[in-house]
């Protein structure tokens, strides 16, 4: 997962030095032993983190559009959709019961 958030925080942010990168994504891979009450973003211009895409699959949203069309946005940059559909691939693991992932715009 940090790999991911490495990958995700340079993308969004180009010209970011990798000691920043890697310390704000050891902050949030370890939020919660560290005592911290944070939500990863994971789309950044539409400010939807994992608790909003929850709220979302849980809703019925089975695609990363789906998640933003819940929340009633859709895709500037688009460079959440990789970050978007591992959640969404994460989330429906989780929970079986869901049907299948629709494949990434
Ligand atoms: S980060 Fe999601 S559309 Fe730009």
């Amino acid at each position: 997962m940090r790999l991911l958030l490495i990958r995700i925080i340079r993308n969004s942010v180009p010209g970011i030095p990798k000691a920043y990168c890697e310390a704000f994504a050891f902050i949030v891979d370890n939020h919660s032993q560290l005592g911290l009450n944070l939500c990863m973003i994971i789309c950044i211009c539409n400010r939807i983190n994992e608790k909003a895409a929850s709220e979302a699959v849980i809703a019925g949203a089975r695609s990363p559009r789906a998640v933003l069309a819940h929340h009633g946005c859709d895709f500037n940059c688009g460079k959440c959709k990789c970050a978007m559909g591992a959640f969404l691939a994460d989330a429906l693991d989780k929970n079986p019961e869901n049907s299948a992932l629709v494949a990434a715009e």
